[in-house]
């Protein structure tokens, strides 16, 4: 069994309804710890063996606003190589040079800080409830063969 932590920000409630999916899929055969970014205490950030950040994309390619108040309190993390992964919201109709942008400010910001970027980001295009029982659950199901592995 791994402890797994999700940290998410969300405005819309959309981030949240794809956490809460793949946290209620991985608590059977895991330890899941789920926070609201607002509600996590930075410098616990690290205490798990494996960590999931989400955030959707807002206002032209930012992260959503309680992540990006959020974010500058974990720059100083080193996350030592422990295995990470990234979920990333967005809609192509907002702008689509910022497309899923949040999944990269969130991939580079694991890579920079020491983190393993253990499988693809979870990429949710549009609202997430159609995608829950296929993409996100085979996410999920890829996550768990990871951990099943090797303890990535
Ligand atoms: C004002 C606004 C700006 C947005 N800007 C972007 C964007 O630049 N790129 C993108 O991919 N999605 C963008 N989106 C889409 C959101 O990321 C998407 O609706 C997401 O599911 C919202 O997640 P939440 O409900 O967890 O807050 C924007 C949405 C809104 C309302």
């Amino acid at each position: 069994m791994s402890h797994i932590k999700i940290i998410y920000g969300t405005t819309g409630g959309n981030t949240e309804l794809v956490c809460q999916f793949v946290a209620e899929k991985l608590k059977d055969k895991h330890a899941v710890t789920l926070e609201r970014c607002e509600l996590t205490d930075p410098k616990k950030v690290t205490d798990c063996d494996f960590l999931i950040l989400a955030s959707p994309t807002y206002g032209h390619g930012v992260l959503e606003m309680h992540f990006a108040q959020f974010f500058p309190k974990i720059q100083d993390v080193d996350l030592g190589g422990k295995p990470c992964a990234v979920i990333t919201l967005g809609d192509p109709k907002y702008d689509m040079d910022y497309f899923l942008e949040s999944g990269k400010i969130l991939t580079e910001f694991l890579e920079t800080h020491g983190g393993r970027v253990a499988l693809d980001s979870l990429k949710i295009a549009k609202t997430p409830l159609p995608y829950l029982s296929k993409s996100v659950m085979m996410w999920v199901q890829k996550l768990c063969e990871i951990l099943k592995g090797n303890k990535k």
